[in-house]
């Protein structure tokens, strides 16, 4: 067994998993992995290069060097190549473009080895869709969080108009949903819990219990694994 502790919570957009992954390291005093924000930056770089995202070698290119940093300026903010793009990666357009570099093999493996690069003593939080299936299949404890799309759509919703962005629940649920098909659906890594995973339905809870509940588990993990 490895001496570095990792905590993977994977699970569909709108679960709460970014919150609970954040608060979960605060915590901790963890590292933090958003693997999703990786996607994304490559997503908006290849958009802001004009690369093609049927050319499959430039867009691995692009994730193999792409020049990403966690936590300049804010413990959550995203900065590519000097700049920050923190809002950029969350529009949108930054969703679904993170879906389809998500959907490319070639662009998967590059990310890999830059995922693992993440675990430094004492311990590492990794959020997204594969952390606990693929990446981190040694991780001490797997939490993979979901709701209802309506739910999820909803959140999502609320987060804009108190943004002061204009939205429509119904375009939402419905992108929220091709998103959930293409993530679920793909080949490679799809969407979907480890066989040794704790499911948690956050559908009817308050963000707060679901931190308080997986910080319960967390910790009965980790005085286990220590002893
Ligand atoms: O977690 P987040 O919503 O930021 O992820 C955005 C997109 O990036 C997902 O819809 C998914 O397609 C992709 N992703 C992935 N594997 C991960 C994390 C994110 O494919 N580990």
């Amino acid at each position: 067994m490895t001496s570095i502790p990792v905590i993977t919570i994977d699970g569909p957009s709108g679960s709460g998993k970014g919150t609970v992954a954040v608060r979960i390291a605060e915590k901790l005093g963890f590292t933090l992995l958003d693997s999703g924000a990786l996607y994304r930056s490559v997503g908006i770089a290849a958009l802001r290069g004009g690369i093609d995202l049927r050319d499959h070698q430039q867009i691995a290119e692009l994730a193999r060097h792409l020049n990403i940093e966690f936590g300049v300026s804010s413990p959550d903010s995203v900065w590519l190549d000097g700049e920050d793009v923190s809002l950029e990666i969350r529009t949108d357009i930054g969703s679904e473009l993170a879906s389809q570099i998500g959907a490319i093999p070639a662009a998967r493996e590059a990310l890999y080895e830059r995922q693992l690069a993440f675990r430094k003593a004492p311990g590492l939080v990794a959020d997204g869709r594969d952390m606990g299936t693929v990446v981190f299949q040694d991780a001490i404890i797997k939490i993979y969080l979901t709701a209802r799309p309506e739910e999820r759509a909803q959140r999502r919703y609320k987060q804009l108009i108190d943004k002061g962005i204009d939205a429509s629940l119904p375009d939402l649920l419905r992108d929220l949903k091709e998103r959930d098909a293409r993530d679920s659906e793909r080949p490679i890594s799809p969407l979907k819990p480890a066989k040794d995973a704790v499911v948690l339905d956050t559908t009817d809870l308050h963000i707060d219990q679901v931190v308080e509940q997986v910080l319960d588990l967390v910790s009965e993990r980790l005085v286990s694994w220590r002893s």
